[in-house]
């Protein structure tokens, strides 16, 4: 009789049911999905179902029972986690070189553990082991039972007689059953970011991946969906939605196997990164997150986005300040009094925080433009002759905080730092280099440079404990990939430049565990949570105009919270400035603009918006998000917040098609709210002396407005409306 493993989440209750039916088999359960493994009367492990939970647990086990697929010659085919060199012929998650020279590897279970972390989480673990090679890999499921989330990795380790080199090295190994597979994935450049296309997976493998090193997400993320039997929809169907949570180069590969079934492998991306591991050392691997809803993609994100404010991103459940950033209004181009001014347009304006932007260092190559001084991070002395001190007691005085850009993992060609330490620049010594944005990029895997970047931060925060705030930018790739540091070890660069990067963001979070940082890279080209593990937002792109930004943050948005969008009012667009406010203000609302510059109605509504963005941001940055219209479809985008009792929301809507006569023609539907309740809705955020074209205070059911929907009288010459819903007797 095959054996049982007590290995699950939550119920005793399905543990004693499974117990009696004798099944080898190990639920990993959420709220609402289940992930089932099954080991086989050979050991192997496969996934026997990756989908909506049964109510009934005994019958996982009759699943496969009801498919008559073409056969599984190999018997793996479902693999947890398929290995390379035996009876797997698909792509492999992991591919090795034994110590003796032997390529093969065959993984088989040996045990299976679930420990209750607390009262929501869990962390299941199987160990596979190989039966010939003293060499294993511990699959990990860290699973979050409220959020419906799961977080995926696994730890590769040997005790052959020397190193064993990995080949590959996949995170996840999933195996999807369904008529057939849409992928959405992004793709995209600077100003262009988070791009989708959707399409049907065919036989074959299908890869995302990145090589870029640095700013990896340049021209496509990790962040994917795979909708089941049909493209992915708003509110139906089932979607599995992931991240791989890494900052690095990426892979991930979409098999569509003979019997149709989908396999995704995803984790480092092993391009040029065969990695020597040595006897007993534990190679780590980074989680994939993913959810699974049967509810669209719009549940997958909101469960995703509780599961970022809940436990990934930093201080996910905390406030964020508004702030004012001089990039846009002086570029590197600005002085004290320059500064003094927009410290007090700060004050002025009513945000928290003035940001100073790039071009404050620097002496021997002055930052005053983008092809010198990264690296030499003293204060240039005729910009700011009396330093960053002053700029944070101007600060202080306005009653308002400041904060600095800084890209330290980056040296200009033009700078004292690569003139000191040649050897500490990622450059392959017999080429000529090249350049990204003018820079190159410091050698993280070598300590030196790692306790270098520490030092220019703690030494920032130490020197000037009144500082509040980090811009943290990365606008280089990496070309021509060596590390001096390394020698014979080059193919672990991309590893170990990420090693270390974390090494120095851990050490920053342990000295400084709470003040914000943004993580830019020339916009949205690092984005992911192993990154915002250490960072409180980031900055979706460059391209502030607030069209583009609609559809740039739309997509974003599936990934991310609102929490983390750092959405900034800029000059960028033609669109009015209450249109480019409202924008801003579906995130974390910010600044660019000359503030003197602004008419006094501008700088009036500008004040009153952020007073209203004050107020919601408990129901921006906390609730629940709801897309309404999809501005890739319709002539209207539409988006809704609600706070987490969804008794309190407010609903962006605008135009987004400027051709003869669109608008909102039909009524938009809410969402998320109580049929059996009555809600009233207001305009908000209106420019002074404009009236809107809307009754205050409609009273409507939750009913009506979930069925019939809401027409918010969106038209060219009202392009933007913010409405307040609240409930009501
Ligand atoms: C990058 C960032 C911008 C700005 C500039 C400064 O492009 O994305 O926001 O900080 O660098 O050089």
């Amino acid at each position: 009789m095959r054996q049982i493993l007590p290995l699950f989440f939550c119920l005793g209750l399905i543990l004693s049911t499974l117990l009696s039916l004798g099944q080898r088999v190990i639920p990993i359960l959420t709220k609402n999905n289940a992930l089932v493994l099954e080991v086989s009367r050979d050991s192997t492990v496969t996934t026997a179902y990756l989908g909506i939970k049964l109510s009934n647990v005994d019958e996982y086990a009759k699943i496969n029972s009801f498919y008559r697929q073409a056969k599984d010659y190999s018997g793996v085919l479902a693999a947890a986690y398929s290995s390379s060199g035996s009876r797997n012929l698909t792509e492999p998650a992991i591919s090795v070189t034994h110590e003796d020279g032997n390529n093969s590897l065959d993984l088989k279970y040996v045990s299976s553990s679930t420990q209750r972390i607390d009262g929501n989480i869990s962390l299941v673990s199987v160990l596979l082991k190989d039966p010939v090679y003293d060499f294993q890999v511990e699959l990990f499921y860290r699973v979050y039972f409220e959020e419906d989330v799961i977080e995926q990795w696994c730890i590769i380790q040997h005790n052959e007689k020397g190193n064993v080199i990995l080949h590959k090295y996949a995170s996840t190994n999933l195996y999807l059953k369904g008529d057939k597979f849409y992928l959405r994935q992004y793709h995209g450049d600077k100003m262009r970011e988070m791009q989708p296309e959707e399409n049907i997976l065919t036989h074959g493998i299908k890869t995302l991946d990145s090589k870029l090193g640095t700013r990896a997400d340049l021209f496509m993320p990790s962040a994917f969906m795979v909708s089941l039997d049909r493209p992915s929809a708003e509110d139906e169907g089932n979607v599995l939605l992931g991240a791989l949570e890494y900052s690095g180069n990426f892979r991930i590969d979409f098999e569509v196997d003979h019997q149709d079934n989908l396999r995704i492998l995803a984790g480092i991306n092993n391009y040029a990164s065969d990695y020597q591991l040595k006897p007993e050392e534990k190679f780590e691997t980074p989680p994939l997150v993913y959810t699974f809803s049967d509810m669209g993609k719009g549940e997958a994100s909101r469960r995703m986005h509780r599961w970022a404010r809940n436990y990934k991103l930093l201080d996910g459940k905390g406030s964020r300040p508004t702030l004012l950033n001089n990039w846009e209004s002086t570029y590197f181009d600005f002085n004290e009094p320059k500064l003094g001014e927009l410290v007090a347009d700060t004050k002025k304006l009513g945000v928290d925080l003035f940001l100073l932007d790039d071009g404050w260092f620097g002496n021997k190559y002055p930052r005053n433009g983008d092809s010198t001084g990264l690296g030499d991070w003293q204060e240039n002395k005729q910009k700011l002759p009396h330093g960053i001190g002053w700029l944070v007691q101007q600060a202080k005085d306005q009653q308002v905080k400041s904060g600095i850009w800084i890209e330290p993992e980056m040296v200009s060609p033009k700078s004292e730092l690569y003139e000191q330490h040649p050897d500490w620049v990622v450059k392959q010594p017999l080429r000529q280099e090249y350049y990204y944005r003018n820079q190159l990029v410091l050698d993280m895997s070598n300590p030196q440079v790692q306790d270098f970047v520490f030092k220019v931060i703690d030494e920032l925060f130490t020197k000037y404990p009144g500082l509040a705030f980090i811009k943290w930018d990365c606008n280089s790739i990496i070309y021509n990939a060596y590390s001096v540091y390394l020698k014979d070890r080059q193919s672990h660069f991309y590893i170990e430049y990420y090693r270390g990067l974390y090494n120095v963001l851990d050490k920053i979070r342990k000295k400084y565990p709470t003040i914000p940082m943004m993580l830019c890279s020339g916009g949205g080209g690092r984005v992911d949570y192993a990154a915002l593990q250490y960072f409180t937002e980031y900055w979706p792109s460059d391209n502030t105009d607030p069209l583009e930004r609609i559809f740039i943050q739309w997509d974003y948005s599936y990934f991310y919270p609102a929490i983390a969008s750092s959405n900034h009012v800029t000059g960028w667009g033609k669109q009015s400035l209450k249109f480019r406010t409202d924008v801003a203000m579906m995130g974390k609302l910010g600044f660019d603009l000359i503030v003197n510059k602004l008419s006094k109605k501008d700088l009036e509504f500008c004040q009153e918006a952020i007073n209203n963005f004050n107020a919601l941001k408990p129901i921006i940055l906390q609730g629940d998000q709801y897309r309404l219209s999809d501005p890739r479809e319709n002539a209207v985008a539409s988006v809704m917040y609600l706070d987490s009792s969804h008794q309190s929301g407010v609903i962006f809507n605008y135009l987004v098609n400027n051709r003869y006569g669109q608008g909102s023609k039909l009524p938009i539907k809410l969402k998320g709210l109580d049929t059996t309740q009555y809600y009233s809705i207001t305009e908000i955020n209106l420019y002074s002396g404009i009236a809107s074209t809307l009754p205050k205070n409609q009273r409507l059911s939750g009913d009506f407005l979930m069925k019939v929907g809401f027409n918010s009288d969106i038209r060219a010459d009202r392009p933007s409306v913010v409405l307040r819903i609240e409930q009501v007797q």
